[in-house]
C-alpha cells in the first residue's frame, strides 16, 4: 500500500526560526518513519531578510500558493532591522486572514519537570486549552485617525464581530471540548467550555458572544458544561486556580493577551505552541515565542515549542497516535533531561534537544 504523504509548506522565518524549525522537522521525520506516513516539505523564505533584500513583504500569490499544502509549519516572524508591525501585519496576520484561519488554538499544559512561576501548581493543575478567535474583533483594522498630529487628534479602532464569525468559533470550541475536554481525556467528570468576555462593559460585542454561546450550547451541545468568566477575573484565576479551567473560548484581543499569561505559566516561550486553524482549509502551526534575535545562530534556543507545533500539526492532520508519541517524548525529555527551558540553560544545545526527542518517538 502506498504511504500516506502530507504536503507541508515550511516557513522558517527570522532569527531563531530556522534553528527551531529544523529540530521540529527532525522530530516530524522520525515520527513519520515510525508511524508509516511521509512528509513532503517545501520551504518558503518569507520573513525579514527577504523583505530587506527585495522590498516585498509577501508575494501577492503567497496565500494561493499555501493552499496547495495540507498544512504550514512556521518558525518565527520578526526582524530587528524592520519597524515593528510591518512583518507581523504583512506576513503573519495576512496569512491568517487570507487563509481564513479563524481559530487560534493554544494549549496551556505544564509538562513534568518544567518550572512554573505559579506556587504549588503542577501538571495536574495547569492543563487547559484556549480557543482564540483569530480573524475578527480588534484585529480587523477597522478605524482610523482624524486631525492626526494635532492636539484634537482622534483615533478609533473598533471591536467588530458578526454572528457568523462568533458562531463558527463557538462551534469549533464546543466540538473541540467534546473531543479533548477533561472528561474526554479521562481527567475529570465533565467536559467544560468557558466563555471569556467582558459582558459588564462591552455590552454589545460580548452580549452577542454570550447569547450565541448559550443558544448553541443548549441546543447542540447539552453534554458540555458551560461557564462564563470576565477576562480580568480570568487573569486572576489563571494564576490562582488554573485547575478550574478545561477549554476556554474568547475573542481575538482577549485571547492574545491571556495566552501570553498562559504561556508563562507553562514554562514560557521555549515550550508554548499554537495553531492557526481553518477547519475547512489550510492551517498554520507556529510557536508563540518570537524570533529571539539575540540567540540567533548560537545553537542554544529551545526548540520544544516548534516540536510541540509539529505534534499539533499531526493531530490536526489526523495522525493522532504520532502526535501523542511526540508529546510523550517531549514530556520524557522535560521530565528527565533538561535543566531548564531557557535558551542557553537547558544543559543541551538546540540540536541535542531535537535529537533527544527524535530518539524517543
Ligand atoms: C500572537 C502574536 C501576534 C498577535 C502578533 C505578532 C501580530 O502576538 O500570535 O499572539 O497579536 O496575534
Ligand atoms: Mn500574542
Amino acid at each position: 500500500m502506498a504511504k500516506k504523504t502530507y504536503k507541508i509548506a515550511v516557513i522558517p522565518g527570522d532569527g531563531t526560526g530556522p534553528e527551531v524549525v529544523a529540530e521540529g522537522l527532525k522530530v516530524l521525520q522520525a515520527v513519520a518513519e515510525k508511524f508509516g506516513f511521509s512528509l513532503d516539505t517545501a520551504e518558503y523564505d518569507f520573513g525579514g531578510d527577504r523583505y530587506l533584500r527585495t522590498g516585498e513583504v509577501l508575494p501577492a500569490n503567497a496565500a494561493d500558493e499555501m493552499k496547495k499544502f495540507d498544512a504550514i509549519f512556521l518558525g518565527a516572524i520578526g526582524h530587528p532591522d524592520v519597524k515593528p508591525g510591518i512583518l507581523e501585519k504583512g506576513i503573519l496576520l495576512k496569512l491568517r486572514f487570507d487563509l481564513d484561519q479563524y481559530i487560534n488554538l493554544r494549549p496551556v499544559r505544564l509538562y513534568p519537570g518544567v518550572e512554573t512561576p505559579l506556587k504549588d501548581k503542577g501538571p495536574n493543575e495547569i492543563d487547559y486549552v484556549v480557543v482564540r478567535e483569530n480573524t475578527g474583533g480588534l484585529y480587523t483594522g477597522i478605524g482610523g485617525f482624524t486631525m492626526k498630529g494635532t492636539e484634537h487628534e482622534v483615533a478609533v479602532q473598533s471591536m467588530v464581530y458578526n454572528r457568523h464569525q462568533v458562531e463558527r468559533c463557538l462551534r469549533y470550541a464546543f466540538e473541540y471540548t467534546r473531543k479533548f475536554g477533561k472528561k474526554a481525556r479521562g481527567k475529570g467528570d465533565k467536559n467544560t467550555l468557558a466563555l471569556v468576555g467582558k459582558t459588564n462593559v462591552l455590552t454589545f460585542v460580548y452580549d452577542l458572544w454570550e447569547r450565541a454561546f448559550h443558544e448553541i450550547g443548549a441546543s447542540d451541545y447539552p453534554d458540555i458544561a458551560r461557564d462564563y468568566y470576565h477576562v480580568d477575573a480570568t487573569c486572576m484565576w489563571m494564576v490562582k486556580n488554573p485547575e478550574w479551567f478545561d477549554v476556554l473560548v474568547t475573542g481575538n484581543m482577549f485571547g492574545d493577551i491571556i495566552t501570553d499569561l498562559g504561556a508563562i505559566t507553562q514554562g514560557g516561550m521555549g515550550i508554548a505552541a499554537g495553531g492557526n486553524i481553518n477547519p475547512e482549509g489550510v492551517s498554520m502551526f507556529e510557536p508563540i515565542g518570537g524570533s529571539a534575535p539575540k540567540y540567533t545562530g548560537k545553537n542554544i534556543i529551545n526548540p520544544l515549542a516548534s516540536i510541540c507545533c509539529g505534534a499539533m500539526m499531526l493531530e490536526h492532520l489526523g495522525e493522532v497516535d504520532a502526535a501523542n508519541a511526540i508529546e510523550e517524548a517531549v514530556m520524557d525529555v522535560t521530565g528527565t533531561k533538561l535543566k531548564s527551558l531557557s535558551a542557553g540553560k537547558m544543559g543541551y544545545s538546540t540540536q541535542e534537544v531535537g535529537d533527544l526527542v527524535a530518539e524517543r518517538v
